[in-house]
């Protein structure tokens, strides 16, 4: 029986990715801030799953986690670095401290993660991981500066740990999703989300990840998925045009009235 640890899976995708790999027969590691909803899951799944405390951007709190969870599960096949946060608005206008806290979370996050999972990773019968970007890896995005460039820089821990990891066996994959329907985007202050819409549920996002975990290891493996019809069309157009054209599409998708 396979295991998955997750982090940020209190709620939102994490939770829909928790429930999607219990059905299908997957130990499951809950693994939050929020540990009381974290336990609320686990309750409400099953025996199969586990919950508890995480901050991801604090190291240490990674290497106990782990090993609570591997002594639980037995090995730990795949990783999921899910947890992150959201701040939109004006650069200027966003304290420096929300910034910061944008990258301590979303990149520290799963730079941790993937540094304290990799012993354990290892030694299993099985190992994948599956990182959490976004389709604002794809070009930069106004009002979400630090959050677009948080993602950047998880499409590359995601690029250079997929060729790294190669000699160990190990896959690291991410998804690219556009906006979906979760608490992270409500009352979300950014043009984008007014001019695209909300199409995605997390539930679409499990969905994929769980392809991501099943596919056959080759070559033809793509590193990236974006999810959803516009993240696909984003991102195989942003390979193919020219700088303006991505910069001025980009102003247009970003567009305020
Ligand atoms: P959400 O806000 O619903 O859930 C995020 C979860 O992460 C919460 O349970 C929260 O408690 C947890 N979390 C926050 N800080 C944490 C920390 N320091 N340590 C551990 N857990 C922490 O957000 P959602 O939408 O489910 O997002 C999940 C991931 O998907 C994030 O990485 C997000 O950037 C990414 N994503 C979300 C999109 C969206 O439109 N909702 C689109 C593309 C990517």
């Amino acid at each position: 029986m396979h295991s998955i640890f997750i982090s940020g899976a209190a709620q939102g995708i994490g939770a829909a990715i928790a429930t999607l790999f219990y059905q299908h027969g997957y130990k499951v590691g809950i693994y939050d801030i929020n540990i009381d909803q974290a336990q609320a899951l686990a309750q409400q799944l099953g025996t199969r799953a586990k919950a508890g405390l995480l901050d991801v951007s604090d190291y240490s709190q990674w290497q106990h986690t782990l090993s609570e969870f591997k002594a639980w599960s037995g090995e730990i096949n795949v990783l999921v670095n899910n947890a992150g946060i959201l701040y939109s608005g004006a650069f200027e206008q966003t304290d420096i401290t929300a910034h910061h806290r944008t990258i301590d979370i979303n990149v520290k996050g799963v730079l941790n993660g993937c540094h304290a999972a990799l012993p354990y990773l290892q030694k299993a019968s099985f190992a994948r991981v599956i990182n959490l970007s976004s389709a604002s890896a794809i070009y930069g995005q106004p009002d979400l500066v630090t959050y677009s460039a948080s993602k950047f820089a998880v499409r590359g821990i995601t690029e250079g740990l997929d060729i790294e990891w190669q000699k160990y066996g190990i896959r690291v994959l991410d998804v690219m999703p556009l906006f979906v329907q979760t608490a992270m985007v409500k009352d979300m202050d950014a043009g984008s989300i007014k001019n695209m819409g909300v199409h995605l549920s997390a539930e679409d996002v499990a969905n994929q990840i769980y392809r991501q975990v099943q596919v056959k290891d080759s070559i033809f493996t793509p590193t990236h998925q974006p999810v959803g019809f516009k993240s696909k069309i984003l991102f195989s157009l942003s390979k193919v045009s020219p700088q303006f054209v991505n910069r001025m599409s980009n102003m247009f998708l970003a567009k305020r009235e």
